[in-house]
């Protein structure tokens, strides 16, 4: 390895730890680049980008709806049983179906309680197991 390499990485080092310290906070797309869709299973992605940090960014990018596409939006349900159940009788729309275009719609997990979002178009369909839907539990800022 040469020098050059380890002073870089060295100082990469330096500058996460120095981002850790002051509780640097991230913004992250939910689904990566697939973006907020149909067809994919959310609570994969949650699990594979989990843990989530108290004030983490998430941001819903989604299609504006078209033909044949009734579009998608986001819903936080208010507890687990809700969530597991797709009832929206006590959902909170946060964001709908024109809301998450460009540069998506940002939402930072600033309380410490689980956020459960699903996307509420179709009837409620999207929300099925397997689909547009997760948890996202915050944890505390590592120092
Ligand atoms: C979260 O962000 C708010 C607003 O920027 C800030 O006041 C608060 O100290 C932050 N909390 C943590 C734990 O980073
Ligand atoms: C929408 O659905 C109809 C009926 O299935 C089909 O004929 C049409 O081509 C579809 N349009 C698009 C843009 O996929
Ligand atoms: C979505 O919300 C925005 C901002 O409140 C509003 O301007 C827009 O008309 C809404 N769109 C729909 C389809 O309700
Ligand atoms: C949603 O429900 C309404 C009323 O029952 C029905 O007319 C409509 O076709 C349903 N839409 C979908 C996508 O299932």
């Amino acid at each position: 390895m040469s020098f050059g390499n380890t002073t870089q990485g060295f100082i990469i080092f330096l500058l996460a730890t120095s981002l850790l310290a002051v509780g640097a906070t991230r913004t992250i797309v939910v689904g990566g680049s697939e973006n907020w869709k149909l067809g994919i299973d959310y609570s994969v992605w949650a699990n594979q980008n989990k843990p989530f940090y108290f004030n983490d960014t998430l941001v819903f990018k989604y299609d504006l709806p078209r033909e044949n596409s009734t579009g998608y939006s986001v819903y936080l349900l208010p507890n687990l049983r809700s969530y597991a159940t797709c009832d929206f009788s006590r959902a909170k729309l946060l964001a709908n179906t024109t809301q998450g275009s460009r540069e998506g719609f940002a939402y930072v997990l600033n309380k410490w309680k689980p956020y459960y979002f699903v996307s509420g178009e179709d009837n409620g369909t999207q929300c099925y197991p397997g689909m547009m839907k997760f948890f996202a539990a915050p944890t505390p800022t590592r120092h």
